[in-house]
């Protein structure tokens, strides 16, 4: 069977028969390395069947992005989007499908004590840390195709690229695919010792906990302190992402370089009320936990409102219970979250916020709790990172525009490990966590690219 055999399968069966399509598309791929097709720019095998490669050497854009539409086989839905949670058994296919990939890149495969898959490649210099690059394959429900998805398919792109040209690099290389980046990028902050002992219990949006969704994918919950890494242990972090906002479309520019990455606080709220009959209760009898959590959702939005700067504050879910037309809600569970490139500003919305809830839970009678979620610290790109991949982008003859990050990412969990840098490409509308996110093809092979450009440039002064 063809790899485009295969894709066009997948297409017809988005949600079957996956396990089948990623062991016959793992056969495949050896089959297309080994017959040496030509890169996208056309260079052909030397006579002992090595490609030669171009200088500087390019990903394979066509590749890269069959890769992109074979992940889409795992969790695919048939409105272009995505489903594949965290722990769920599209996320283990998926992770299986890229286990595989791996291989064919030449890679040494390992799941770490957190659940966070590897791909190693030895360098030439014994004493050289390691250059990591990656990203996270688990979606939102009902999410994308793209978010996270590129930055993982770049990096085994760049991977066989490597391999299939037989570019040594002097420091090794990891490959990385983070696990549950949406759920609060549990992979990434346990490589950092940030994954504090109440969030194992947590319930992702999969169903399943933290702590048995790691097990699942061949972690250990019990050792995740083992799973820490040193600060210092690597040579740096490179990401390749999504913008997920409309900033380059508008601008025109093909490649955004990041500056910092906004940090997050997440609290799980519930507000407590009573319970009662919605035909018998007076209404100046009430102590409704919905129309409190009205109340605060309201309140929410109108502290970030109402603040100088780009704060942003978010109440993403709510759940009413126990959830009946007939019955005034005794309690209602929601999540808050707040995000800003400083964390003190953070701080100061969160203590605008806690007041709010407690005049509100004073004027409706109920009580209202926000405990602790998860935190991810706010981070700045490494500045000489920045020159890197703008050298990268700029030689490749790409525009390119320094920018923030608004949307959360494994590389501000690494940048406690090293330093860090960040490459965006654009996105349709600018929009994203939905199944409209698109990114043209042609802007993945860029941004791809500019980190294997980076990735070089790095290794050669790193
Ligand atoms: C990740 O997508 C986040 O910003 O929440
Ligand atoms: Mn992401
Ligand atoms: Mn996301």
């Amino acid at each position: 069977m063809t790899l485009d055999a295969l894709l066009d399968s997948g297409r017809n069966h988005p949600r079957r028969g996956f396990l089948k399509v990623a062991a016959a598309l793992a056969a495949a791929l050896p089959a297309r390395l080994a017959a040496g097709l030509p890169a996208h720019d056309g260079s052909r095998p030397t006579p002992d069947g090595a490609p030669r490669h171009p200088q500087p050497p390019r990903v394979d854009g066509q590749r890269l992005n069959a890769i992109l539409r074979v992940f889409r086989q795992f969790g695919g839905t048939d409105d272009g989007g995505t489903t594949r949670l965290a722990y769920s058994s599209e996320d283990i296919a998926g992770r299986r499908y890229a286990t595989q990939a791996m291989r064919q890149a030449g890679l040494e495969v390992a799941v770490d004590l957190a659940g966070n898959l590897i791909g190693r490649r030895p360098g030439t210099d014994a004493d050289a840390l390691p250059i990591i690059i990656g990203s996270h394959m688990d979606t939102v429900p009902g999410g994308g195709s793209y978010d996270g998805h590129v930055g993982v398919a770049a990096a085994l792109e760049i991977a066989l690229t490597l391999h299939h040209h037989r570019i040594e690099l002097r420091h090794p290389l990891e490959v990385v695919i983070f696990q549950n980046e949406e759920g609060g990028k549990t992979g990434s902050r346990a490589l950092v010792g940030r994954v504090e002992p109440h969030e194992l219990d947590i319930v992702t949006a999969s169903g399943f906990t933290i702590r048995d969704g790691i097990t699942r994918l061949g972690g250990d919950p019990a050792r995740l302190e083992e799973a820490q890494r040193e600060p210092g242990s690597m040579a740096g972090f490179l990401e390749l992402h999504i913008e997920q906002g409309a900033i380059l479309e508008a601008a025109g520019i093909q490649i955004g370089v990041v500056e910092g990455i906004v940090g997050i606080r997440r609290r799980n709220v519930t507000v407590r009320g009573a319970q009662n009959h919605a035909g018998t209760t007076p209404m100046n009898q009430r102590r409704d936990a919905l129309v409190a959590a009205a109340d605060f959702i309201r309140a929410v939005n109108d502290v970030a409102t109402g603040m100088d700067g780009r704060q942003v504050a978010t109440v993403g879910r709510i759940e009413a219970v126990p959830g009946a037309p007939n019955v005034v809600p005794g309690e209602v569970r929601a999540t808050l979250e707040i995000r800003d490139l400083e964390m003190d500003r953070i701080g100061r919305v969160f203590a605008e916020i806690e007041g709010r809830a407690r005049a509100i839970g004073a004027d409706r009678e109920v009580t209202i709790e926000l405990d602790r979620f998860y935190e991810s610290l706010a981070a700045p790109t490494d500045p000489r990172f920045r020159d890197i991949i703008e050298a990268s982008a700029a030689e490749l003859g790409y525009s390119h525009l320094r920018m923030p990050s608004g949307a959360g990412h494994d590389a501000q969990s690494m940048a406690e490990l090293g330093p860090v840098g960040m490459i965006f490409v654009p996105s349709r509308d600018g929009i994203s966590h939905s199944p409209r996110e698109y990114t043209a093809p042609e802007d993945i092979t860029r941004g791809a690219n500019v980190l294997l450009g980076a990735v070089l440039a790095l290794d050669g002064v790193g």
